[in-house]
């Protein structure tokens, strides 16, 4: 099963038969919003849909039950988690609109929860390459080749807190360091991901300039536009990606957990 972690409007559009809904409770709390799983139309691959903001986008990026949505797929089988985004550009070159699927994160928040584990098991994952080489890859060729929009493959996507937007000096500090975009979620989704030992990608839609460029504010009204404009091209690049994915994984996510559990009896809690 495929997970796809999205925007609140999008899976209305993603073309599923024998769509169902599922309420979970986790040991985090409940997702974002009940499940919608489907088959995903043409093919035998099972999608299952949360809305990362929940359906009336009340979750604020430093509130989401990030835990509980990860948590959620992976009780229902899921193996791949698909994730789009908007963020703003930190580059010229990257002009809203612009679909990127970044392969490096850095990370700037504050007050999230960012692992499963704590109380009495310490674990202590590689997070040096944050995304799944082979879901991204599928992604960035599924937005070549299925949409109008320029890609960019690669690149860092740095983590604000939020939910206000970066001063001035915020944003040209994150381009002095060479950073590419900037969002809100990526993080702890990925890392929660990675924990899950499910492959974790992101397709990111850039919606504005970020406040570096101009002497004006990030606009939320021309976030929102770009946003929709880009949520099309956004589900042809999810829906391509799931037709072309195979069945079986080749990279190591499925066993990011091996060896990083520590045993040391000291560590273990009566
Ligand atoms: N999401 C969309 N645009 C953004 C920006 N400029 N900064 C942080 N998050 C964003």
């Amino acid at each position: 099963m495929i997970g796809f972690i999205g925007g609140s409007g999008i899976y209305e559009a993603l073309p599923l038969t024998d769509v169902r809904e599922r309420e979970i409770e986790t040991p985090f709390g409940e997702p974002s919003a009940p499940v919608t799983i489907g088959t995903y139309e043409g093919t035998e691959t099972e999608v299952a849909f949360i809305p990362r903001h929940g359906r009336h986008h009340q979750y604020s990026p430093t509130d989401l039950p990030y835990r509980a949505n990860i948590y959620a797929f992976k009780t229902l089988g899921v193996e791949r988690v698909i994730a789009s985004n908007a963020v703003g550009s930190l580059r010229k070159e990257i002009e809203p609109r612009t679909l990127v699927v970044p392969d490096q994160l850095f990370d700037r928040t504050r007050h999230r929860e960012y692992s499963f584990f704590g109380e009495g098991m310490v674990v202590h994952q590689g997070f040096a390459e944050p995304f799944c080489p082979e879901l991204s890859k599928e992604l960035q060729n599924a937005a070549v080749t299925e949409t109008d929009a320029s890609v960019k493959g690669g690149g860092t996507y740095v983590t604000i807190e939020g939910p206000q937007f970066s001063t001035r000096a915020e944003s040209e500090f994150y381009r002095e360091q060479g950073f590419d975009i900037i969002g809100m979620t990526a993080i702890p989704e990925a890392k929660l991901a990675r924990e899950a030992e499910l492959c974790y990608a992101t397709v990111a839609g850039v919606t504005d300039w970020d406040v570096w460029k101009t002497d004006s504010q990030v606009s939320l009204e021309e976030v929102l536009e770009n946003a929709s404009h880009n949520e099309a091209a956004i589900q042809d690049v999810v829906g391509a990606a799931i037709e072309s994915l195979s069945e079986t994984r080749s990279c190591e996510c499925g066993s990011a957990l091996e060896g990083t559990i520590n045993t040391d009896p000291e560590h273990i809690p009566e």
